[in-house]
C-alpha cells in the first residue's frame, strides 16, 4: 500500500471511531431516563469504538478514544443520572473498564504488529540468503565445469604442443632449402603461419587450464589500466575505435598481480573494440565504492543477448569467426585468483559494460 493510501486509510478509521462515539453519545442524550435498559445497551456499545481504536492505533489510540468518550459520557451521567446513584456507580465502573480494555487490547495489537514485522524481516532475510545460496551454487557449478573442461583441454593442448614444435622445426628447415622465387615458398609461409596460430591457441588453452598463481603486490590500478589501454590502442585505431580512459581518479592501490589484471583488461578492451566493427568509442573508468574499486569498460556495440549472457564466460564460447572463446574464461579465473569479481551488464540497445571489482588496499584478505 502506498504512503498516501495508508494515510487515507488512517483517516477513514479515525472517522469511523469518531462517528460511532458521537452516535452512541447522541443516543444516550436523546433517550429518556425511563428507558434504563436502552442506556445499558448503549453503555456496552461504547466498547465498539474502544476495541476498534486499540486494534488500529494500539495503546495510545485506545486510551485517547476511551478518555474522549468518557468525558462525553460523564456529562450525561452528571446531568441525567444524579437521582440514581446505584446506576451512576455502575456507569463509572464501566468507564474504568473502557480504559482497561483500551490498554490491554492496545498492548496486544502492538505485540501482534511487532511479531508480524519480525516475521516479515525474517522472510526477507531468508529470501536474500536463498538468493546468495543460489548464486554460490551457480558459481560452484561453473567452477566445476571449468575444472573438468580445463583438465581435458590441458591434456589435448599438451599432446598437440610437442609434435607442433617438431612440425615447426621441420617447416623451417624445408623452407630454408627452397631456392629464391620457388612457388613452394608460399606453402612454407602458410605452414609457418598456421603453426604459429596453433602455438598461440595451445598457449591460451594452457593459460586457461593451468593459470599461473598470481604474484600479488601493491599496485596502482591507474598504471595497470593505462598500460592495458596503450596495448590495445593499435588494434582499436585499425578498427576506427577510440579508447577513452578516465584514469586520473580515484587513486587506489590494489593487492593483485599487475600483469594478470592487465591481461584481463586487455581481453575486455579488445572484446569491446571487436564488438564495434563500424568504429565507435570504448570508455574505461574507475570508481571507489566503500573499500572496493570498480574498473568499468563500456562500449556502444550491439551488446550481449540475454540468452548468451550465461555462456560468455564459458571456455570456447565465441560468436566471432576468428575468436577462440577463451578471453573471458581466462579473465574470469584471473580475476577470481586475484581476489576480485567480474560483472557484466548489457541493457538492451546500450552496448555492454564489464566491471572488474577488487578490494582496495595492500592488505591481503
Ligand atoms: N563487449 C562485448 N560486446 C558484445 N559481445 C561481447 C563483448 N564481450 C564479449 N562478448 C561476447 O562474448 C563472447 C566471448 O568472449 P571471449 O573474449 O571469451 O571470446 P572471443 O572474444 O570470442 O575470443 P578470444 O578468445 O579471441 O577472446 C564473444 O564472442 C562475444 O560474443
Ligand atoms: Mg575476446
Amino acid at each position: 500500500m502506498t504512503r498516501a493510501g495508508r494515510g487515507r486509510g488512517a483517516w477513514t478509521k479515525k472517522g469511523i471511531i469518531a462517528a460511532s462515539v458521537l452516535a452512541i453519545t447522541a443516543l444516550h442524550y436523546w433517550t429518556g431516563t425511563e428507558h434504563m435498559y436502552l442506556h445499558q445497551v448503549y453503555q456496552r456499545g461504547y466498547y465498539l469504538p474502544v476495541i476498534l481504536a486499540s486494534f488500529w492505533f494500539e495503546i495510545l489510540g485506545g486510551v485517547v478514544t476511551a478518555a474522549g468518550l468518557a468525558l462525553l459520557y460523564l456529562v450525561h451521567i452528571w446531568r441525567d443520572w444524579g437521582h440514581h446513584p446505584t446506576y451512576a456507580f455502575q456507569q463509572y465502573a464501566e468507564i474504568l473498564m473502557y480504559l482497561v480494555i483500551a490498554v490491554l487490547l492496545g498492548y496486544l495489537a502492538r505485540a501482534q504488529r511487532m511479531t508480524r514485522e519480525r516475521l516479515e524481516k525474517t522472510g526477507s532475510d531468508l529470501e536474500e540468503a536463498y538468493g546468495r545460496l543460489n548464486q554460490a551454487f551457480e558459481q560452484i557449478r561453473h567452477s566445476d565445469r571449468l575444472a573438468s573442461l580445463g583438465r581435458l583441454s590441458a591434456g589435448i593442448a599438451h599432446e598437440i604442443r610437442n609434435p607442433l614444435g617438431s612440425i615447426q622445426g621441420a617447416v623451417e628447415i624445408l623452407g630454408q632449402d627452397l631456392p629464391e622465387g620457388d612457388p613452394r615458398g608460399e606453402f612454407a609461409r602458410i605452414a609457418r603461419q598456421e603453426v604459429a596460430r596453433l602455438e598461440k591457441l595451445t598457449g591460451e588453452i594452457l593459460a586457461f587450464s593451468r593459470p599461473a598463481p598470481p604474484r600479488r603486490m601493491p599496485a596502482d590500478w591507474r598504471e595497470i589500466a593505462g598500460a592495458a589501454a596503450r596495448l590495445c590502442d593499435d588494434e582499436a585505431r585499425r578498427r576506427g575505435v577510440s579508447i577513452v580512459g578516465r584514469l586520473d581518479a580515484p587513486a587506489a592501490t590494489l593487492d593483485v598481480d599487475p600483469e594478470q589484471v592487465k591481461q584481463v583488461l586487455i581481453n575486455i578492451l579488445l572484446n569491446a573494440v571487436q564488438a564495434q566493427p563500424e568504429g565507435g568509442e570504448v570508455r574505461m573508468h574507475g570508481a571507489l565504492e566503500g573499500d572496493t574499486l570498480e574498473i568499468a569498460v563500456e562500449d556502444d556495440g550491439p551488446g550481449i543477448d540475454p540468452e548468451k549472457m550465461e555462456s560468455i564466460f564459458d571456455p570456447f564460447f565465441t560468436t566471432r569467426r576468428e575468436g577462440t572463446g577463451l578471453g573471458l574464461s581466462i579473465s574470469y579465473q584471473l580475476v577470481r585468483n586475484n581476489g576480485g569479481e567480474i560483472r557484466v551488464s548489457s541493457p538492451p540497445g546500450r552496448g555492454a559494460c564489464f566491471r572488474v571489482v577488487f578490494p582496495t588496499g595492500a592488505a591481503r584478505s
